[in-house]
């Protein structure tokens, strides 16, 4: 049998996040992660981070790497099929500017700096149950290399996604959620080209398109496709063709195109469960929420959630009040509906909706219009994307 203060189930960014500030703050934890840490590594996912985002991961000491090889930019470009640009520019209209830098990375560093400080994390933790939860005393059992496992604990963090097994031991009766799937998937590429100037959300009657970037030389570039898209019937041609078809083209032109490394499809949904604690149980990140892609809130929301669930824990070791243990889905919860908000807002106006009728395409049509001329509205929408404050 193993002792630790919080066992932590999935070793995604939230998990390996949360016992990395565990352990500036002298707590101890175990994460367990059901894949191996290749696999963990090798998946792609977004990469914009807020300025909140950055100042917190640079504030535990994970800063170093990603102020080298971080792209820093001012906002976002919107184009709009025929109506030319507005630009979310989060510097002038919210005093942050934002980073590029891939979730790959912050893993990557992540757990370079679990290696370092010695961190117990176990790959390969397979039929990970959860006992207890409304006791003083839960406990976690697992099956590795095929033989059973017990880690007691005095709290559990559910950070194993939205696949994972915390969320799902909340009795139904004590979960709420909430959901909306949109018809339609993006489909994504990675390449070792130089980015555009600038991240570009492009809007067109063909469907949306975002231009995004990693390093100097790697760039993330997807398309709105439908939702049985197989990437098979996209060799890179034909992908680069559709995605420079929903550009003005005067920024088409200047789309290096090259081999794709990767190219896979991602569905789009909004998701919220509630509430984010049970017992002795705190979700964070993607276990309790999802977003659309666009925006890239979904990290960002992972850090913030971590943000509270640590600062809580931190103040209850302490000898402290359980104030902040208490308060903790609440506080979450708040930030996590801003951003539902905003991603489901920036989904609805910038993609083309096969259901749509013609009167909504020009309601869309206006808003951006609207944000166009409109200082106000800018403003609004830049200080959502540059992100609340935590
Ligand atoms: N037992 C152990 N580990 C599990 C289980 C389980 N039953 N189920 C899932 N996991 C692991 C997954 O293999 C994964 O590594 O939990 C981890 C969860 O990581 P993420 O899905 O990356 O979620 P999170 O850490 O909350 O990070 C949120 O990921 O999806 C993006 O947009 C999202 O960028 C945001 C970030
Ligand atoms: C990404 O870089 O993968 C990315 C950027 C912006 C988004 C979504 C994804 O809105």
């Amino acid at each position: 049998m193993t002792k630790t203060q919080v066992a932590i189930i999935g070793g995604g960014p939230a998990g390996l996040l949360l016992s990395h500030i565990l352990h500036l703050h002298g707590i101890d934890s175990i994460v367990l992660e059901r894949q191996t840490r290749a696999y963990v590594l090798g998946r792609i996912r977004a990469g914009v981070l807020e300025f909140g985002t950055v100042q917190l991961l640079r504030d535990v000491g994970l800063g170093a790497r990603l102020d080298r090889e971080g792209l820093v930019h001012a906002g976002t470009l919107m184009t709009w099929q025929g109506e030319g640009s507005a630009l979310i520019d989060t510097v002038k209209y919210a005093n942050r500017p934002m980073m590029a830098y891939g979730q790959t990375a912050i893993t990557e560093d992540l757990y370079a700096a679990r290696d370092r400080d010695g961190g117990r994390i176990v790959h390969e933790a397979v039929d990970v149950a959860l006992h207890g939860l409304t006791s003083d005393h839960p406990f976690v059992t697992y099956t590795k290399d095929g033989s059973p496992q017990r880690i007691d604990c005095e709290f559990v963090a559910g950070c194993d996604g939205f696949h994972g097994v915390s969320r799902r031991s909340i009795p139904a009766d004590v979960l709420r959620t909430y959901e909306q799937v949109y018809p339609f998937g993006w489909l994504g590429i990675m390449s070792e080209t130089p980015p555009m100037k600038d991240l570009i959300y492009a809007h067109h009657e063909r469907g949306f398109a975002l231009a995004s970037q990693r390093n100097p030389m790697l760039s993330r570039y997807y398309i709105q496709c439908e939702i049985e898209t197989d990437p098979a019937d996209w060799p890179d041609e034909r992908f680069w063709d559709e995605f420079k078809a929903r550009l003005p083209q005067e920024l088409a032109r200047t789309v290096v195109t090259g081999p794709s490394i990767e190219k896979s499809v991602a569905p789009l949904r909004s998701f919220v469960a509630e509430p984010m604690r049970h017992g002795r149980l705190f979700l964070a990140g993607d276990s309790a929420h999802i977003v659309p892609p666009t925006g890239a809130k979904g990290l960002n929301l992972a850090v913030s959630d971590v943000h509270y669930l640590a600062r809580a824990l931190e103040a209850h070791y302490r000898g402290g009040s359980d104030e902040l243990l208490q308060s903790y889905s609440r506080t979450a919860l708040q930030r996590v509906w801003g951003a539902e908000r905003l991603s489901w807002w920036l989904t609805r106006l910038l993609h083309v909706f096969p259901q749509d009728s013609a009167f909504e395409r020009k309601m869309r049509l206006n808003e951006f219009q609207y944000l166009q001329r409109s200082e106000h509205a800018m403003g609004s929408l830049s200080e959502q994307y540059a992100g609340l404050p935590f």
